[in-house]
């Protein structure tokens, strides 16, 4: 099973700055997320959190599940949240971290990501399709 979380405003996806992440909603990602999976056979555990400490929960809980990867979007806490980046250090299967946007053409705060060090690739910049792109790669990890 592989487990993707949601970070925080990602449940506004749709009307949520269109110009830069796109008019899809979260549904309509996950949707296509779900179609892959069964294309594949896998099984996809999706959640959506806009809280901290839920996503630290989320992760560790990962670990006494069958979780053979984890496809993570951690939104803004990307920037800032060494508690989700220590949370993660201790996961063992592999980790893709996910962005709409292309972080490193933003904002000056968006181009660092405490959570790179610790997952085992980043895709950044491709829409809906980074999450696709992920799952692909994370169906190829664990197969
Ligand atoms: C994001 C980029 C983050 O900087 C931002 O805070 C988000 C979404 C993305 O998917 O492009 O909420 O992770």
């Amino acid at each position: 099973m592989i487990l993707v979380i949601h970070g925080p405003n990602l449940n506004l996806l749709g009307m949520r700055e269109p110009d830069v992440y796109g008019v899809k909603t979260l549904d309509d990602i996950n949707q296509c997320l779900r179609e892959l999976a069964s294309g594949n056979n896998i099984e996809l555990k999706i959640v959506q959190s806009n809280s901290e400490g839920k996503i630290i929960d989320i992760i560790h809980q990962s670990l006494e599940q069958n979780i053979e990867a984890i496809i993570i979007n951690p939104g803004a806490f990307t920037h800032y949240s060494i508690a989700i980046r220590d949370a993660l250090a201790a996961i063992e299967v592999p980790i893709l971290e996910v962005h709409l946007s292309n972080i490193y053409k933003r904002e000056e705060f968006r181009h660092k990501s405490v959570i790179a060090p610790v997952v085992t690739g980043q895709i950044s910049g491709f829409g809906v399709d980074s999450y696709t792109l992920a799952l692909e790669q994370a169906i190829r990890l664990i197969e």
